[in-house]
């Protein structure tokens, strides 16, 4: 139940018919329910109610400050990977104590703006980054709060772009490396070890990576206890998958009864980093129907999204459901779906068996709360679309449709070409 719903044959987001909406603000939108959003931060939290832990809902998953601020007003924390994400966390009114900075590629500012922020931690992910925090602290007069992202090196099982957690993926660091690096930490005058973090990919649709993970880092932690080295904080990444069509991943009451089986005698508080499982059904991209053109080989539906507004499609050959906002019992045709964008990867779908549609009509594009608008770009100078949060009958928007203004926002015709 996400709350995307057909009534007499109309598709509803909550109380309100996303035919309704695209009078209002044009297409393509994307179109979000609050009520989604906030029972899929409740489940995922509440599964882990009986242990201390810290939900940090990933930002880069979906970062509308509307969104943010609805997570943080339920006690969220957030898991950041840049300076941007960090100030959008902060103005969403997210305490700073709360907050976790991933990421292999740091830089100076970003570092400087979390330490003088007071976030909860680092997770660090090379020694070159743990001496250069500890000078950047040193600078500030202060200590910085690490963790070690640890890589390590299990099989999630999903997309090779979104598997991190593998020897050969740029993430997190060799176990034995990292021992190393927490007693070089340990003695270093402005660091001050907290945590151990992991994050071994996205989408997984079975637990046993994530037990695989807890085993290693707990043989960690318990070498790490034995050099003194007291572990607040573990922070077991995100990663947990939806169905986007037939995959069955668990759900987040029986991920964390198995992940608590395993992590069961450590004495830590757990910080979970979730981002799709929190958003991704919560949120649907609507997009109009432009053209129908039938090509001598295939049928095409050219509507207003393209892969700018979201890639997901084109870049990992996703699976989006995609129907008709108006429903009323048609003849299925074959189709592909593709965008205006000059490219032959803009595509929503392919080979897809769709109601036949006209030209003006709604298309719903499904499960794009994740990774959808927080991946969209300018590509071709189209504006990106509008974001709108519905919540009972009532709807908003949350971020404006982008101006050809604001395309050129920015840009400057130098004095040497005037
Ligand atoms: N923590 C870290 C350190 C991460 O890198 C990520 C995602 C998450 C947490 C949240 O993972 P989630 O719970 O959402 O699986 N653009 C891709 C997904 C990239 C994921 C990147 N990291 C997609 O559209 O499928």
């Amino acid at each position: 139940m996400h709350h995307f719903e057909y009534r007499q044959g109309q598709l509803y987001c909550e109380e309100v018919s996303l035919e309704t909406i695209a009078t209002e603000v044009g297409t393509p939108f994307y179109c979000y329910s609050h009520a989604t959003l906030s029972r899929h931060f409740r489940a995922f939290d509440s599964a882990f109610s009986e242990v201390n832990h810290l939900t940090c809902f990933s930002v880069k998953s979906c970062s509308n400050i509307a969104i943010l601020s609805l997570f943080a007003s339920m006690g969220a924390g957030m898991d950041i990977v840049s300076g941007g994400e960090l100030h959008r966390a902060l103005k969403a009114g997210v305490p700073a104590e709360k907050i976790v900075f991933s990421g292999v590629g740091k830089s100076e500012d970003e570092l400087v703006y979390g330490l003088e922020s007071g976030i909860l931690m680092f997770n660090l992910e090379s020694p070159q980054e743990m001496f250069f925090l500890n000078d950047c602290a040193a600078s500030l007069g202060r200590r910085a709060p690490i963790a070690i992202r640890v890589n390590p090196d299990v099989d999630p099982k999903t997309h090779p772009y979104i598997s991190t957690g593998l020897r050969e993926n740029k993430f997190g660091i060799d176990l034995d490396i990292a021992e190393s690096m927490y007693v070089q930490a340990k003695e270093m005058s402005n660091l001050e070890v907290v945590g151990v973090g992991c994050h071994i990919g996205s989408q997984l649709t079975e637990v046993s990576p994530f037990l695989d993970t807890i085993k290693r880092l707990k043989l960690l932690i318990d070498r790490l206890k034995e050099q003194a080295i007291e572990i607040r904080y573990l922070d077991l990444g995100g990663g947990l998958g939806i169905t986007y069509s037939e995959e069955a991943p668990p759900h987040p009451r029986e991920y964390a009864k198995s992940l608590l089986a395993e992590v069961d005698g450590i004495d830590c508080t757990l910080i979970f980093e979730p981002g799709r499982v929190i958003v991704g059904n919560a949120g649907s991209l609507i997009t109009r129907v432009l053209y129908t053109k039938a090509g001598p080989v295939k049928n095409f539906l050219v509507v207003d999204a393209g892969m700018n507004d979201l890639v997901r499609p084109s870049l990992y050959g996703s699976y989006h459901h995609i129907q008709p906002v108006s429903d009323h019992g048609r003849q299925q045709l074959t189709v592909d779906v593709v965008g205006p964008i000059c490219e032959t990867g803009d595509f929503l779908a392919r080979d897809r068996s769709l109601p036949q549609v006209e030209p003006g009509e709604l298309l719903a594009v499904m499960s794009a709360g994740a990774y959808g608008f927080a991946m969209s770009s300018n590509y071709n100078s189209r504006p990106r679309p509008a974001e709108i949060l519905v919540s009972g009958d009532k709807f908003e928007i949350i971020r404006s449709r982008e101006t050809y203004d604001d395309l050129l926002r920015g840009e400057r015709v130098p004095n040497f070409l005037r």
